[in-house]
């Protein structure tokens, strides 16, 4: 067991956390849990035979759309004060130009339903999916990409951050590397592009111009009560051995991955670029002269190992040697340390974790896993790293993308056949230590 690891035990059981209120809560994302979908890239992608492993769709999903009440219950149950969800561009302008307003008042009911049980929104304006109609129109790579998002998100924004709803707590853009990557370089999810590095970084470029915009649009609201970020799926990467050229390897994945993104909406310099595309060079002035970003959204589930090989693609990426999770993916709570300490140091920003979680059907990890990141986070305070909250992925078992609803990330077990939902242990662990952080 290293130092940190063990530094992290002893002060699991430290006394509680100096953020007030720090924001203990759950996540999830609209077509992952809504049901009755609107026609997107996603619906689209589940229509595809052997686009999704085991053939599911998110048709029905955990049909949040009408049973959010019962989620906010469960969430209210576990002590939580905080619920991230997202909104479905596809439901608001389901054709180009054409709103439906409705969908924008049952998005506000939602919140209100969520503030009534004491649970602070956190809302998340992109989460993976396109509106059909975008996509016919070139997605992500379309020139007028950052525009139509601005122009949705301000709508969005401009109704939910306005009483009742009172929204503060905002996230342009979910993980916008893992979809460039998914989307672009593996194929995985829509488009569905293998191998396309320019695409990819035209898409993650995109992303981050109507980002700025959108911050840029929402500051001239004058409401200082907002704040801004990204959700950033960051990975520790790792060298395999500590030879220099393992060590660039691993560099420079982090800053591809990790860093590429942050910094260009952290200063507005858009620097763009990995092997085989064009470099992306460009300078978009900072929403009122600061930094984008009003704290960071952090999304962690674990650390890579690097290596330089002698053939393409050089740089090598694979899992950590510890315990896995049902997808293989290494659970390795001491990375939410340093994940937390790199982006304090590098951005010198409050910190929200909006993301972390395990795969999990037997509930046999998840336990541990909860209480080990959340010990690990307590270390990273106790290093002087300002941590506003942590959300759990996820209250519920949901649709997990390609991988279908066969993965299961819920605290709560979903019947899919029923829709019935049940607590798993874990949601008694995670109770206990929201519980205990507040005595
Ligand atoms: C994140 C993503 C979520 C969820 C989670 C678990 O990358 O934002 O939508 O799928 O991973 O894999």
């Amino acid at each position: 067991m290293s130092r940190l690891w063990l530094s992290c035990f002893l002060l699991a059981s430290a006394p509680a956390f100096a953020a007030d209120p720090f924001y203990w809560g759950v996540g999830h994302s609209a077509f992952q849990v809504e049901g009755s979908p609107v026609e997107s890239d996603w619906t689209r992608w589940t229509r595809i035979p052997g686009k999704i492993a085991d053939g599911s769709n998110a048709d029905r999903a955990t049909d949040f759309w009408k049973r959010y009440e019962e989620d906010f219950d469960l969430a209210k149950t576990l002590g939580a004060n905080a619920f991230r969800l997202s909104i479905a561009w596809e439901r608001l302008e389901p054709k180009k130009g054409a709103w439906d307003e409705d969908a924008l008042t049952h998005y506000e009911k939602i919140v209100l339903a969520a503030r009534a049980r004491g649970l602070e929104p956190v809302v998340t304006l992109h989460h993976f999916v396109l509106p059909a109609w975008l996509v016919d129109e070139g997605g992500l790579e379309s020139k007028d990409f950052p525009g139509l998002f601005a122009a949705y998100a301000d709508r969005v924004v401009r109704r939910l951050s306005n009483s009742p709803a009172s929204v503060k707590w905002w996230v342009t853009i979910n993980e916008p590397m893992v979809l460039t990557h998914a989307g672009y370089l593996t194929g995985e999810w829509p488009p569905g592009r293998t191998n396309d590095a320019r695409g990819a970084m035209r898409a993650a470029a995109n992303m981050a111009r109507a980002h700025l915009e959108t911050v840029r649009r929402a500051r001239t609201l004058g409401n200082a009560a907002l704040k801004f970020s990204v959700a950033a799926h960051y990975r520790v990467f790792q060298p395999k051995t500590d030879r220099i050229w393992h060590r660039a390897a691993a560099k420079l994945s982090n800053w591809a991955f990790n860093w590429q993104f942050l910094e260009a909406v952290h200063t507005g310099k858009l620097r763009f670029w990995m092997p085989g595309s064009e470099f992306i060079r460009e300078t978009i002035p900072l929403p009122d002269g600061r930094s984008s970003l009003d704290y960071v959204g952090l999304n962690y589930y674990g650390r890579m190992i690097t290596e330089l090989g002698f053939d393409a693609p050089f740089v090598k990426v694979s899992e950590g040697p510890g315990p896995k999770n049902d997808l293989g993916w290494e659970m390795y709570p001491e990375g939410l340390s340093i994940a937390l300490k790199e982006l304090h140091d590098g951005l010198g920003l409050p910190i929200f974790v909006t993301e972390n979680g395990v795969a999990d059907a037997l509930d046999d990890k998840r336990p541990n896993f909860v209480a080990n990141h959340v010990a690990a986070l307590k270390y990273a305070q106790s290093e002087g790293v300002n941590v506003v909250g942590y959300l759990h992925w996820s209250l519920t078992d949901n649709f997990e993308w390609a991988k279908g609803l066969v993965s299961r990330f819920g605290l709560v077990e979903v019947d899919y056949a029923t829709l019935e939902k049940k607590p798993r242990a874990s949601f008694e662990t995670y109770r206990k230590i929201i519980e205990e952080s507040r005595e």
